[in-house]
């Protein structure tokens, strides 16, 4: 294990298909006012909606209600949250969704004391909060960000093209997040395929880094076998409680800071896929999948141990008779079979992205120095061409 380190999550999850219940006990703790926030209407034809008011309305809260969160939430749609959670002077930012409406709650929790403009203050500048953050709880209806239990919040500009995410510390982590498998299945399937990959690369991130024999690694081995294993299910009987109830909690545990615990991590894969969502606006997990073929192909033999490892462990490739560099190029092909049979994005053209958009997608492209190789401006062009 690298460095010195700390760990703590400041996040309480109520988990199971009767977790709901839990609201209960976590209303009383936080005043009247609460601005209740979701997305484009998923959970109303579900169900979901009518039984949290019910419960809100039944612990005697005011609710105010912050409706249509886009996937991938604009900066604009940021500021009129923030207004609208300052007229109400609001108590608790409650969402009820996905990622997106998760992340758009702490961003506007950094933002109602705020008079600085929260685009510029924090995902420009990256500076943190300097005054009162608006407490934030989560009611999760999709797997796959982890941001029911983490401090990230990512928001896209349109008007610059820019897809951004700012960590910030554990007091913006949600105080409580209720994960009830159930509320998941109403899901297109489309959406709990990137769902899942997101997961997957999530774990990915932070596993192909570092030379070192590190427990954080063999958490990702055996959080990876459990989402492909789940996934093979999921993707034949979406109803199977089992299988979207290990999908939901390996999605929380992929990205609560676990398993970066005393190692380095890449993240490039993110970084390529959130400057291509920032053109193209295409769903998250599919924008990650379009690229990582090309990447981790491009990157392997920086890294081949891990690769190699990655291949026997997870992919159960038999290396007998085989080089370093066959066993490594088979457990990425695994890897792509996998990734075709579950149905996501094998091409950012897929998505809607052009040529004519590559060199502004790896403008927009941060390249970070955790990973197996630092890539040049060049290596991120050639990258995206290759996965047009
Ligand atoms: O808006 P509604 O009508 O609710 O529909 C949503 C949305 O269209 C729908 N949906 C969600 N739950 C549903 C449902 N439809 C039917 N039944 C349900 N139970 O699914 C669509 C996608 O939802 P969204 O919240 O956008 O998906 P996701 O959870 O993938 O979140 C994506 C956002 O999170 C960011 C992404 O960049 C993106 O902006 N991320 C956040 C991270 C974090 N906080 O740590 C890390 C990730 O890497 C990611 O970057
Ligand atoms: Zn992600």
């Amino acid at each position: 294990m690298l460095g010195n380190f700390s760990y703590r999550n400041a996040t309480t999850l109520y988990f199971g298909d009767d977790s709901l219940k839990y609201l209960n006990e976590e209303l009383p703790k936080y005043g009247k006012n609460v601005l209740l926030i979701y997305g484009g209407g998923s959970v109303k034809k579900n169900g979901i909606y009518d039984a949290v008011i019910e419960i809100l309305k039944s612990n005697g809260k005011n609710i105010i209600e912050d409706a249509g969160v886009m996937p991938n939430p604009t900066v604009e749609k940021l500021r009129e949250g923030v207004k609208l959670a300052k007229e109400n002077q609001v108590d608790l930012l409650l969402a009820l969704g996905g990622g997106s409406c998760c992340d758009y709650a702490k961003a506007v929790s950094v933002s109602v004391c705020c008079d600085e403009d929260p685009w510029e203050k924090y995902f420009i500048r990256f500076e943190e909060p300097t005054c009162e953050i608006v407490p934030v709880g989560c009611i999760l209806t999709m797997a796959g960000t982890g941001s029911e239990m983490n401090a990230g919040s990512v928001i896209t500009n349109h008007e610059t093209h820019q897809k951004i995410g700012h960590v910030f510390g554990e007091a913006v982590m949600p105080k409580f997040s209720i994960l009830n498998p159930k509320f998941t299945m109403s899901l297109p399937k489309r959406q709990m395929v990137a769902g899942i990959y997101d997961i997957f690369n999530h774990i990915c991130e932070q596993y192909f880094s570092g030379e070192d024999d590190n427990t954080s690694d063999y958490i990702a081995e055996a959080l990876m076998k459990s989402v492909i294993h789940s996934s093979l299910i999921a993707i034949e009987n979406p109803e199977d409680y089992e299988a979207r109830s290990n999908i939901m909690w390996t999605a929380t545990w992929a990205l609560n800071t676990l398993i970066s615990r005393g190692k380095r991590t890449d993240w490039m894969v993110h970084m390529l896929g959130q400057s291509a969502g920032g053109f193209t606006d295409a769903t998250h997990g599919m924008t990650l999948a379009a690229v990582s073929l090309p990447y981790y192909r491009f990157i392997m033999p920086y890294g081949l141990p891990k690769f190699k490892r990655f291949a026997t462990e997870v992919w159960g490739i038999q290396a007998d008779g085989k080089s370093d560099e066959e066993v490594a190029m088979a457990g990425l092909s695994a890897m792509e079979d996998w990734m075709k049979k579950i149905g996501v994005a094998m091409s950012l053209s897929e998505l809607g992205a052009t040529e004519d958009m590559i060199e502004g997608i790896a403008d927009g492209t941060f390249i970070l120095e955790g990973g197996y190789k630092v890539l040049t401006r060049d290596e991120v062009v050639k990258i995206l061409r290759e996965s047009l």
